[in-house]
């Protein structure tokens, strides 16, 4: 991996921290059976000579979110220098990387990305270029608005385009949206709950992906957590003059 490519990810993983509550290390020539049984979903990973290691700091009421959009500003960096990139939630050995690893007391590590590159077929990222990932293997906007949201139109729309093109936990998509004026409230599905992934760490990558839509549609918000429900949202910043 490229040097300059690697100091970008550095840089990402020290100082991209918009939600508390996530941290990551980046690994060099992590154990080979790190991934071992893991059938990553272009094929199995092996001789990922990069894992990124995402840790959460589960005394924080956001913890799932913050990894999510944390990790996911990672692998939107790798993936716009050329680099692979996969999510692995759930089946990766633990144990063979923790003592690479310094927990904290309330510290657990809530998922792993393997970057490289991809040795056969098309990669991710001539995916991602030709656009074949997003539209096909996801849901309609309008099969993710929440109920009583208003219909997407100017920045909401953009932003909700960009939300649903979202990686997430075997491809579950259990975000839903609610626009309300200035505003999209984020809810998400139980529905095909996996025991170690937790749908609210999908959400949080959507939030990236939703905000970054707004950024490119011209507007700016910030990110309220109201207890309960929504579990998150996204409100436009009032212009002053
Ligand atoms: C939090 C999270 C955990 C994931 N865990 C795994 C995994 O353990 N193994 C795997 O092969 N893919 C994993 N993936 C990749 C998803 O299966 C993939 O992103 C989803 O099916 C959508 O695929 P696409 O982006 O190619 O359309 C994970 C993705 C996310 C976001």
């Amino acid at each position: 991996m490229p040097d300059e490519i690697l100091d970008r990810l550095d840089d990402i993983s020290s100082s991209f921290h918009p939600i508390p509550g996530a941290r990551s290390i980046i690994v060099a020539e992590p154990p080979s059976d790190l991934f071992k049984g893991v059938i990553g979903s272009y094929g199995a990973i092996t001789d990922s000579p990069h894992c990124i290691v995402l840790i959460g700091d589960m005394i924080q009421q956001q913890v799932q979110e913050a990894v999510g959009f944390h990790g996911e500003g990672l692998v939107l960096e790798a993936t716009a220098n050329g680099v692979d990139t996969c999510w692995v939630g759930g089946f990766f050995r633990e144990e063979s990387i923790s003592s690479e690893i310094d927990l904290g007391e309330y510290e657990k590590i809530l998922g792993v990305i393997a970057v490289g590159f991809a040795s056969t077929g098309k990669s991710r990222t001539e995916k991602v270029m030709s656009g074949i990932i997003g539209s096909r293997r996801r849901k309609e906007i309008q099969k993710l608005l929440y109920l009583g949201s208003e219909q997407p139109t100017g920045w909401t729309r953009h932003a909700l385009e960009a939300a649903r093109l979202a990686p997430s936990a075997v491809n579950r998509q259990p975000w839903r949206f609610r626009i309300v004026g200035d505003s999209i409230e984020i809810f998400f599905k139980n529905a095909f709950a996996s025991k170690s992934i937790s749908p609210r760490l999908d959400c949080g990558i959507a939030m990236l992906h939703l905000e970054i839509g707004a950024l490119k549609a011209g507007v700016k918000g910030t990110w309220e957590f109201p207890e309960g429900e929504p579990i998150a949202r996204y409100m436009l910043q009032k212009q002053t003059d």
